[in-house]
């Protein structure tokens, strides 16, 4: 290998890698040496702000390959027979912070970035089917409750429950959160959901309503909470390293992609409401198609540049897929993009990870750090050949479905079975086995155990009560109020 000499950032040698330049050799620092000060201030400006949640993480590149024909319900590009598409797929945890551990207990995020032919598709999920809240005006004070104090910065349980019993709505994601599930053993031993409802139209025109997921090829596994409270102080970076590790010997992790697909007249008068993402559909109702792999082959080179400057956003929807009326998806196709101007600066999606493997012929122009515009003419209609816009090309109408009213606030307009507890009630009774229900109360009776107010923590035990009233009673037998 050559010797490679160091230089500036504009590739000037310099002259030394280990002393400042100096009037005599305990003199002062001269301000000429201009090495040192880029040095300096280039550190200085190392970090962009972290992800306001989910700012812990890591991922990989990869393959998803179409195995099944399901044309009958999507035009998409990236989902006919045969097709193979580069991918970007990034795991994190929710509320903590860029150096918290790994095994927190917590959702995990499941980002996956499509480069397909018609432009990026972005699916920004969660190893979770449901979410804490149903409506994005919910989701600050939620994420607050999660996150740290204002006097002492500490993280609170009581805070925690007071928001989560003052929600009932939250009560099917915290019964998932607090059972098994809520600490996977690695990214590799989870499911991936795209948890909201999204629609899917066929090149004939019709419409379904979509729920996404991708099951772990490698099994489920997960942490007691006594595993992973040793492993936060042993080794914070466990899930990063796990799956760096393992692509690096050739292990690569896989997921088999399933649908549930409902027909688009069946939302009307389904028994739970199939946009509320507090809710899944049962599987008896709408059984999984098998759509294909996903296969995760490729480290990032840089962390900082693939990663840490990954941007993924719910609105990148291509033709043949398009958003439903779930609130809580309409209010991230905003929050996403809003993000990343503000974290990563306006022109995000040149940086390469970010940028599309199809052509880009948008009107945006100019803008900090920007380093390829369009060429003239800058602006639309044109006599002059620029680039025009096509609803058809774009699928537009395969986002279009039906909505009339009055412009109101109120909650979703609630179907038959549609309750808070119901759904929580039957994952407890009917999925998990006897040892899965006392790992449940172990974990919820040692978190309430953990400085939560008396009359939180009664409203605590109400809200398990009205899940499982046996459950709500062996947690109550076990919580020790602190
Ligand atoms: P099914 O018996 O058909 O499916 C049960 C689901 O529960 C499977 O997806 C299974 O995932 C998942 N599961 C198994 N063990 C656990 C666990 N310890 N924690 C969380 N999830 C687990 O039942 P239904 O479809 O009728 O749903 C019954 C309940 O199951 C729901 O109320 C919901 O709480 C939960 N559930 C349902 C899902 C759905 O999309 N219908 C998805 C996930 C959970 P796997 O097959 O990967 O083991
Ligand atoms: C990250 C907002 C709900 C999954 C983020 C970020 C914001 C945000 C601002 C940081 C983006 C960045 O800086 O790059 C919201 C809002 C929500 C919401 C306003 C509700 C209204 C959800 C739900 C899911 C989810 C329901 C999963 C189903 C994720 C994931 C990330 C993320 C996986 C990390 C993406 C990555 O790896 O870069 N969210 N979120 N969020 N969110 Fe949400």
């Amino acid at each position: 290998m050559t010797q490679r000499y160091t230089t500036n950032n504009v590739g000037i040698p310099v002259a030394s890698d280990n002393d400042s330049l100096t009037l005599g050799p305990n003199g002062p620092i001269l301000l000429q040496d201009h090495y040192l000060i880029e040095k300096n201030a280039q550190f200085n400006r190392e970090r962009v702000p972290e992800r306001v949640v989910h700012a812990k993480g890591g991922g990989a590149f990869g393959t998803f390959e179409v195995t099944e024909d399901v044309s009958g319900f999507t035009k998409a590009a990236v989902f006919q027979p045969g097709t193979r598409t580069e991918t970007l797929l990034r795991f994190s945890t929710v509320a903590g912070e860029l150096g918290s551990p790994d095994t927190w207990r917590d959702p995990r995020g499941f980002a996956l970035k499509f480069y397909t032919t018609q432009g990026n598709y972005d699916l920004v999920g969660n190893n979770t089917p449901v979410f804490f809240i149903r409506d994005p005006i919910k989701f600050p004070d939620f994420i607050r409750s999660q996150k740290r104090r204002a006097d002492n910065h500490l993280r609170d349980h009581d805070m925690q429950w007071d928001f989560w019993t003052l929600r009932p709505e939250t009560a099917h994601q915290v019964t998932w959160l607090m059972g098994d599930r809520g600490i996977p053993s690695s990214w590799r031993h989870m499911n991936g959901y795209g948890s909201h409802t999204y629609l899917w139209q066929n090149a004939g025109g019709e419409k379904f309503w979509v729920k996404y997921h991708f099951k772990t090829d490698q099994g489920i596994d997960f942490l007691t909470q006594a595993d992973a409270d040793r492993l936060a102080g042993e080794d914070g970076d466990h899930h990063i390293r796990d799956l760096y590790n393992s692509i690096k010997k050739g292990d690569h992790p896989s997921w088999t992609l399933y649908v549930q697909v409902m027909p688009h007249d069946d939302a009307a008068d389904y028994r739970f409401n199939p946009f509320d993402l507090t809710k899944v559909w049962p599987h008896g109702d709408y059984p999984l198609i098998k759509v294909g792999t996903l296969r995760l082959d490729r480290n990032p080179d840089n962390y900082f540049a693939q990663i840490e400057q990954s941007a993924f956003e719910p609105a990148n929807l291509v033709p043949g897929i398009g958003p439903s009326p779930d609130k809580m998806l309409l209010g991230r196709l905003f929050a996403y993009p809003d993000a990343h101007r503000y974290r990563i600066g306006p022109n995000y999606a040149q940086l390469p990870v970010n940028a599309p493997k199809s052509p880009v012929n948008s009107y945006a122009k100019d803008g900090a750090m920007r380093y390829s515009n369009p060429a003239d003419p800058v602006y639309a209609p044109n006599s002059y050949g620029g680039p025009h816009a096509d609803a058809e090309l774009a699928g537009e109408t395969a986002s279009a479905y039906g909505a009339t009213g009055e412009v109101l606030r109120t909650a979703y307009a609630l179907h038959s079975e549609d309750d808070d507890f119901g759904q929580p009630g039957t994952l407890v009774r009917s999925v998990l086995n006897d040892d899965q229900r006392t790992r449940l109360v172990g974990n919820v009776a040692g978190h309430l155990s953990n400085g939560v107010s008396k009359p939180v923590l009664e409203r605590a035990l109400e809200y398990w009560r009205n899940v499982d009233k046996d459950l709500g009673d062996r947690i109550a037998d076990k919580v020790n109020p602190s």
